[in-house]
C-alpha cells in the first residue's frame, strides 16, 4: 500500500535516503515502507494546566498504533491555556489552528491523532484538520473530578464567579473565598462543568471526529487511556482506508452537532467555534442555523451553569451517547463518525443510569433550550442568548442602557456610587469583539454593580460583543455583529437609550427613530486606534479577523488547502 508519507521515504534516491537517515535513530529500515506515518498533535503544556496529562494520554495513543502497525510520531503543537494567555486566548486560536495545519501538512504524516481539552484546542485542531483533510481523529483529554469545599462540590470556572460576586455582596469574607482556592482543581483534566471544553469535546463527538462514548471521560479515569489507544489502532485504519474529515464533517454532522450543543446545555463559545471549524470544512453554516436546529431541543444535561451536576456525574450517568438517544429522532440519520458508521448506528447500547443527572425526554430540564439567535437594529448581523443561562422573567425587557467602552471603562466605573443604574437598566459593554479589543475576550458576563448585589440582585440584562465563559451565566447578549468597533450600531448607544430585549421574538432593538440613529456618530472610542504597538500576529489578526457570525475565523484561512506539497526542500 502506498502512503503520503512515501513521497518522502519511498525510492533510493539522495532526498529519501536524508529524509529515512534522519528519522531512523533506531528504527528498522521496515519502518519506512507500507507503514502509516500518525502524527499525534499534542497540546500537552505546563502551561496548559488543563492539558498537561496528554503526554500520558500520547502514550496509550502511540502504543494503539505501533499495535496496529504504524508509526506514531509525537508533535507538539502551540497550546493555549485559558486562565492564563493575555489578553485572550481566543486571540491565538487561529494561529494555532494555522500553525498545526502547516506542520501536518508539511511532514511525512498520513493521519493525525489530535489530542486538546482545554476551551481553544480542540476548536484550533478541527479547524486544522478540516483544511489540510488528512485522516483525523481526536481524543478530548477529558474532565477533572469534583471538587469539594466544606462538602460543597465546587463547579470550576462558575463557582468562581458565583463566590466572587457573593464576596462583592458581603455575604462571603475574602478570607473564605481564598479558603476555596486549593479545592477548586481536584485532578488533572478540563473545567469539570459544561464549559467550553466539555462542550468541545461533545460537539467533536457530535460531529464523528472521536470514537464514539469518549466525550466527558474524565482525564484521571482509566477507560480514556483505554479510548486513547484505541484512538491510535483507529488512526492507522483511517490513514490505510482514506477516510479523511470530509467525509466525517458533512451538513448532517454539523446538525448532529447543533442538537447536542442544545441538549447538554453547551457553552455559546461553540457557535463561534463550529462556524470556523465549517468554514474551514466548506460546509455551508450559519448562525440562524443554530436557532432554526437547536431551538427547540430539550434541555436534558443537568449540569452547571444551567443546571446542578458536573462533568464526572455526566460520565457515570451515560454520557453524551445517552443524551443523544433521547433525542435521537432529531440527529440525521446518516451522518459518519470516524468509525465508518453514522453516530445514530452508535446510540444502541447507550443508557441513563441517573435519571437526575440525564433527564429522559418526556422530563427535559427545559422545554427549549437551544441558542437563540436575536437580530435588530442594535444586531443586524445577529446576536446570541443562552435561554438556559438566563434569568426567565428578564428574557423579554425594556430598560435604559447604561454603556461602557472598554471593559477597563466598566471597571473603573461599574461600582461607582455616581453611577446612574438600577436593576432595570441593560449594561452594555462595547470595544470587546474580534477586531475592537482584539481577540473578542469572554467578558460579556460584567459583574452586577456591588451596591445592586448587596439588594439581592443577581442578573441583570447584558449586552456586548464579546463572548462569555462557557462557565458563565446570566441574560447575557454576546456576540453580536457587527461589533461596536467594526461599526456596529453599539457603537451608536448612549446612556439612557432605551433598549428591548425580546428573546421570544428573537428582537433586539434601540427603540429609537432610524433618523436619530443616522445622526449619530459612533462613540471616539469605537473609532480610536488601538493604543500600543500593533504588530506581527496582532497586526495580521487585526486586519483580517472576521465577525462573530463567520466564526472569527482569519478571512485568508477560511477553506481548505488540502494536503498536497508540490516542491521540494533540497
Ligand atoms: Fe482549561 Fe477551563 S481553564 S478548560
Amino acid at each position: 500500500m502506498r502512503y503520503r508519507s512515501d513521497q518522502w521515504y519511498g525510492g533510493n534516491d539522495r532526498d529519501s535516503y536524508i529524509h529515512r537517515a534522519w528519522m531512523r535513530r533506531g528504527l528498522p529500515r521496515s519502518a519506512f515502507t507500507g507503514r502509516p506515518q500518525i502524527a499525534i498533535a499534542n497540546t500537552a503544556s505546563d502551561l496548559t494546566p488543563c492539558n498537561k496529562h496528554l503526554n500520558e494520554v500520547s502514550a496509550s495513543v502511540q502504543a494503539g498504533i505501533w499495535e496496529a502497525g504504524g508509526i506514531p510520531l509525537d508533535m507538539p503543537v502551540m497550546s493555549l491555556g485559558e486562565t492564563l494567555v493575555k489578553p485572550t486566548a481566543m486571540l491565538w486560536r487561529n494561529l494555532a489552528a494555522m500553525a498545526a495545519e502547516e506542520m501536518i501538512r508539511a511532514n511525512p504524516v498520513d493521519g493525525v491523532v489530535l489530542l486538546g481539552g482545554c476551551d481553544k484546542t480542540i476548536p484550533a485542531l478541527l479547524m486544522a484538520a478540516a483544511s489540510v483533510d488528512l485522516p483525523a481523529v481526536v481524543v478530548p483529554g477529558g474532565p477533572m473530578l469534583t471538587g469539594h469545599f466544606r462538602g460543597v462540590p465546587l463547579g470550576c470556572g462558575t463557582d468562581v464567579w458565583r463566590l466572587s460576586e457573593e464576596v462583592r455582596a458581603g455575604n462571603l469574607s475574602q478570607e473564605d473565598f481564598l479558603a476555596s482556592e486549593s479545592a477548586m482543581i481536584r485532578s488533572k483534566g478540563h473545567c469539570n462543568t459544561m464549559g467550553t471544553a466539555s462542550t468541545m469535546a461533545c460537539m467533536a463527538e457530535a460531529l464523528g471526529m472521536t470514537l464514539p462514548g469518549v466525550a466527558g471521560t474524565p482525564a484521571p479515569d482509566s477507560r480514556l487511556l483505554e479510548s486513547a489507544h484505541a484512538s491510535g489502532r483507529l488512526a492507522v485504519d483511517l490513514a490505510s482506508s482514506g477516510r479523511t474529515p470530509s467525509q466525517v464533517l458533512s451538513t448532517g454532522s454539523f446538525r448532529n452537532a447543533i442538537v447536542a450543543l442544545a441538549a447538554i446545555g453547551g457553552s455559546t463559545n461553540a457557535v463561534v467555534h463550529l462556524l470556523a471549524i465549517a468554514g474551514r470544512a466548506g460546509v455551508p453554516l450559519s448562525l440562524d442555523d443554530f436557532d432554526a436546529i437547536g431551538a427547540d431541543v430539550p434541555l436534558l444535561a443537568n449540569l452547571a451553569p444551567a443546571g446542578q451536576y458536573l462533568m464526572d456525574d455526566l460520565y457515570r450517568a451515560g454520557g453524551l451517547l445517552a443524551v443523544l438517544r433521547e433525542v435521537s429522532d432529531l440527529l440525521d440519520p446518516d451522518a459518519l463518525t470516524v468509525s465508518g458508521r453514522p453516530l445514530a448506528e452508535h446510540l444502541g447500547e447507550a443508557r441513563i443510569w441517573d435519571e437526575s443527572v440525564i433527564r429522559p425526554r418526556s422530563a427535559p430540564l427545559l422545554e427549549k433550550a437551544g441558542i437563540a439567535v436575536l437580530r435588530g437594529s442594535l444586531a443586524p448581523g445577529g446576536a446570541v442568548i443562552k435561554p438556559a443561562a438566563a434569568t426567565k422573567e428578564l428574557l423579554t425587557h425594556r430598560g435604559p442602557a447604561v454603556v461602557f467602552d472598554s471593559i477597563e471603562d466598566m471597571r473603573a466605573r461599574l461600582d461607582d456610587p455616581a453611577l446612574d443604574v438600577t436593576e432595570d437598566s441593560v449594561l452594555v459593554l462595547r470595544g470587546c469583539g474580534p477586531r475592537g479589543y482584539p481577540g473578542m475576550p469572554e467578558v460579556g458576563n460584567m459583574p452586577i454593580p456591588a451596591r445592586l448585589l448587596a439588594r439581592g440582585v443577581r442578573d441583570m440584562v447584558r449586552i456586548s460583543d464579546a463572548r462569555m465563559s462557557g462557565t458563565a451565566y446570566g441574560t447575557v447578549v454576546l456576540h453580536t455583529v457587527p461589533e461596536g468597533a467594526a461599526g456596529g450600531p453599539l457603537a451608536l448607544v448612549r446612556d439612557g437609550d432605551p433598549v428591548v430585549l425580546d428573546v421570544p421574538g428573537r428582537r433586539l432593538d434601540l427603540d429609537l427613530p432610524e433618523a436619530e440613529l443616522a445622526r449619530r456618530e459612533p462613540a471616539p472610542a469605537m473609532t480610536a486606534a488601538l493604543p500600543g504597538p500593533r504588530r506581527g500576529w496582532e497586526r495580521l489578526y487585526i486586519d483580517h479577523v472576521l465577525q462573530a457570525d463567520q466564526g472569527a475565523d482569519l478571512d485568508f484561512l477560511v477553506g481548505s488547502s488540502g494536503h498536497q506539497v508540490t516542491r521540494d526542500s533540497h
